[in-house]
């Protein structure tokens, strides 16, 4: 006699509003985030629910999902996404298994849901993506990947820069060059080079061994994802290399801050950054109506906020609507004296 349990399996999506689906959903993430939580540390890179429900919106790719249940409890999560503007052969797939529930069969029972679903989008090629940290230079991951005949196909390095106490360099710019800097939206007349250069982008990385066609980008496609972007509280800081010869965009690079951990920078006039939090408190002194703002800088010694700094800290408190305060690094700051 031999014995298995399979999981069952429930579909989920984050754009049905029903309760329990919404329930579903957030069970679904929440396995997502504890098995990255788990594998990668407190720097993990899963989104969060909301997140991932904004992502299900967007019209550039098919998103199926499922959330495996043990006896009713939430044991793993799994998904294919498939892209409806090119690369009409691919589609991504994802598994994890809450690490209390691992080596008990339902990562190979959602690998079996991600294969069919797949093939019932009409993709040929699948693609995964393992994650490990640094103190290893295996994938503790890659015998279940080959398992399920994967093979390794490209290796994609994560490095992390700590700003805090760094000094801002001054940026070098090549003659006949001009560097532009946007937060959260970009003009509307540059939206046709931003979608050269992500359509370049795609294909001009290193690829490995990934067979993958030009991604169609548009300036519609440009502009939904910056709306999605924006609507997942997310800020986005992006930086543009002008051609000043012929006016046209030629490079970009971009940075996305979470808002759900939002941290304030600050840059003294020595161009140090210091990031507000529990080692760099804020501290509000003299009269309600005229308050002085000072940043712990290192060793006692403050520094002075100057009023157009004070102006900004005062519209990130207005936005955030929970009065006179503003947070970083998980620290609540008055701006106006206790
Ligand atoms: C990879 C992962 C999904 C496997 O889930 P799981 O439920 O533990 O897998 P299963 O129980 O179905 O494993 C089936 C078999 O695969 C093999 N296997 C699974 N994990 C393994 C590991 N870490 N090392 C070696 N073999 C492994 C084993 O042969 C296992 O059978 P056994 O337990 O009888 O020996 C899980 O470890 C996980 O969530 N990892 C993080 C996310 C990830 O990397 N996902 C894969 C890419 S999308």
């Amino acid at each position: 006699m031999f014995l298995v349990t399979i999981p069952d399996l429930v579909p989920v999506s984050g754009l049905d509003t029903d309760p329990e689906a919404v329930a579903r959903f957030d069970a679904w993430a929440g396995v997502l985030e504890a098995a990255a939580r788990h594998d990668q540390g407190e720097d993990h890179d899963a989104w969060s629910a909301a997140e991932l429900r904004e992502l299900e919106g967007s019209a550039s790719k098919r998103r199926v999902q499922v959330l495996a249940l043990d006896a009713g409890e939430p044991v793993g999560a799994a998904g294919v996404i498939a892209s409806l503007r090119d690369n009409p052969e691919v589609a991504l797939l994802y598994v994890s298994v809450l690490p209390g529930a691992r080596r008990r069969g339902t990562g190979d029972a959602l690998a079996a849901w991600a294969v069919d679903a797949a093939r019932g989008l009409g993709r040929t090629v699948l693609h995964a993506e393992t994650q490990w940290g640094p103190d290893s230079d295996e994938d503790p991951h890659e015998p279940w990947m080959r398992r399920h005949s994967f093979a390794p196909a490209q290796t994609v390095l994560r490095s992390d820069l700590a700003v805090d106490g760094t000094m801002l360099p001054e940026p070098a710019v090549a003659t006949g060059y001009r560097l532009e800097t946007h937060v959260d939206e970009m003009p509307e007349a540059d939206l046709t080079d931003r979608a050269l250069l992500a359509r370049r982008m795609s294909t001009d990385v290193p690829l490995g061994e990934l067979e993958l066609g030009e991604e169609a980008w548009d300036e519609d496609r440009v502009r939904g994802e910056d709306e999605r972007t924006r609507a997942m509280g997310r800020r986005v800081v992006s930086s543009f290399a002008r051609d000043l010869g012929s006016g046209r965009l030629v490079g970009y690079t971009s940075i996305q801050v979470p808002g759900h951990a939002p941290a304030l920078a600050f840059r003294l006039n020595t161009d140090e950054i210091v990031l507000a939090g529990p080692d760099h408190p804020l501290r509000a002194a003299g009269d309600p109506d005229t308050p002085a703002l000072y940043l712990a800088v290192r060793h006692g010694c403050e520094a002075r906020l100057n009023r157009s700094t004070y102006a900004q800290l005062a519209q990130i408190a207005l936005d955030a609507g929970g009065g006179w305060v503003v947070s970083s690094q998980g620290a609540e700051f008055a701006l106006v004296p206790q």
